[in-house]
């Protein structure tokens, strides 16, 4: 099957308005990942060699995002919204190129397998002109209905078109349809709109395929692989079908997790085997994990690279940039943004550390604040390696403070300190003796002002 060439027509023109959203429906997201990357990653792995993504009128920014996940992709625009097989029909220039498999998928359908896709291709591989993903919802009403007999498929009917005794039928388009490259602008060019909607339907393809001698089959695939999404519910259900994805993924590769059910990963998230992730964890997009590194509970990253043997949390919170480095710590309470934190560096509490690196077994005391914003513009701070930074410093960027250098607690650091030297700012203790115990006399005496 690999030399075969195989053009992918993701459709993307749907018009979204029962999602309640100012953003196109491909463009939401499941696992921090819009539904139309989804699709494209899918199509791409089943092997497609080229794919148009036929978008709306005014669909620039899906127009971008499919750019953005597959360069090579062309965009057609479906003008008017006359239905499936003119959707399709957009696509006509890539069309007469010329391929051996035609797949057509929708873009709202983000749960599609690759090997879902690749089931559908061997069916044209072993004769068929039209392969139809079938399933069997639950409920079937509102789905096309797959009218088999044997081992053919016949047509397909809308449910809008379809009589009682149709309606019946359980098993349902699923909306997923691969089609022979050499029949395929036959088959569409005969399709028309005589139906309920009014429509020109794609479905049609199937009894016009029958209707030429040709051979339509249904694949049965998984109802996840075909789960459409239209509204904000339908949306939550996919996550909660994706999440499970990547839970048991992540569980087959070797990571721990004790509860499961409460870390919520990334479509992108990497994590090793022998990494311990605790229940109540967030991972943003963008997180890469070294093995035997321990995720503390309620844990948020994004786009951070936490080290071998980390220790991270429980509360910690890394934002873009965190570099965390072999078995260093990131406590409770603890932020860092946009940092690089060396091999067995420690920030054990309360700590803010933004745009700045952290040297090999440097010491961040608790309450220690990189001020790295002026009001106008961001400074970098950089902290040698065994540098001991005392509980409640300042460190006013830019700002370096030399390797292993001491800061004396509740410093404000405004000035380069040399490597192993102690720094101190911040106002002398003074020592007023019997000055409590003179307020106390005066309280009593009726006075207030006791020095
Ligand atoms: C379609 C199928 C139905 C199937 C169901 C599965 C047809 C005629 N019907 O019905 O058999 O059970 O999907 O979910 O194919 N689109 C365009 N341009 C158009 C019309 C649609 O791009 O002019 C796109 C939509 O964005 C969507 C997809 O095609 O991604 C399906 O269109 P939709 O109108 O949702 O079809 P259904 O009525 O759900
Ligand atoms: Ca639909």
């Amino acid at each position: 099957m690999a030399e075969r060439t195989c053009l992918a027509v993701v459709l993307a023109a749907g018009e979204g308005t029962r999602m309640q959203s100012s953003v196109p429906k491909v463009l939401h997201q499941v696992g921090n990942e819009t539904l139309l990357a989804h699709v494209l990653r899918a199509v791409d792995r089943a092997g497609a060699t080229d794919c148009v993504v036929v978008v709306g009128p005014d669909h620039d920014a899906v127009a971008q995002e499919a750019a953005r996940v597959s360069p090579n992709a062309t965009i057609a625009r479906q003008i008017e919204r006359l239905g499936t097989a003119h959707a399709v029909q957009a696509a006509r220039s890539a069309l007469e190129r010329g391929f051996d498999d035609i797949l057509v998928v929708f873009a709202d359908t983000p749960l599609v397998r690759p090997e879902t896709l690749m089931k559908l291709r061997a069916a044209l591989s072993g004769g068929a002109a039209v392969a139809v993903a079938g399933f069997t919802p639950a409920d079937p009403a509102g789905y096309g209905r797959l009218i088999v007999e044997g081992d053919t498929l016949i047509a397909i009917r809308e449910h809008n078109d379809a009589s009682a005794a149709e309606r019946a039928i359980r098993l349902c388009n699923g909306g997923l349809m691969a089609l022979d490259g050499r029949q395929a602008l036959a088959l569409l060019d005969r399709i028309g709109n005589a139906n309920a909607k009014k429509e020109f339907y794609l479905t049609d393809a199937v009894a016009l395929a029958n209707d030429a001698g040709l051979l339509a089959v249904a694949v049965e695939v998984d109802h996840d692989d075909v789960r459409g999404i239209n509204t904000k519910a339908q949306l939550a259900e996919t996550e909660a079908v994706f999440q499970q994805r990547l839970r048991q993924a992540a569980l087959d590769a070797g990571v721990t997790m004790i509860a499961p059910d409460t870390v919520f990963l990334s479509a992108d998230t990497k994590l090793a085997r022998d990494v311990t992730i605790e229940p109540y964890v967030v991972f943003g997009p963008g997180v890469t994990v070294e093995s035997h590194a321990v995720i503390h509970s309620f844990s948020h990253l994004t786009e951070a690279h936490i080290g071998e043997g980390a220790l991270i949390g429980p509360f910690a919170r890394l934002r873009p940039g965190a570099r965390i480095g072999r078995r260093a710590k990131i406590g409770n309470f603890v932020e860092v943004k946009q940092a690089e934190f060396e091999d067995g560096a420690k920030a054990n509490h309360l700590a803010y550390i933004g745009d700045a690196r952290v040297g090999e077994g440097a010491n961040i005391g608790a309450g220690t604040i990189f001020c790295n914003y002026d009001g106008a513009g961001k400074h970098r701070t950089d902290v040698g390696k065994g540098a001991f930074i005392g509980s409640n410093s300042s460190l006013v960027a830019p700002v370096s403070i030399g390797d292993g250098a001491y800061i004396g607690s509740g410093s404000v650091i405004t000035e380069s300190v040399p490597p192993d030297s102690l720094a101190l700012g911040r106002i002398r203790q003074v020592i007023k003796e019997g000055w409590a115990s003179r307020l106390r006399s005066l309280k009593a005496a009726g006075k207030k002002d006791a020095s």
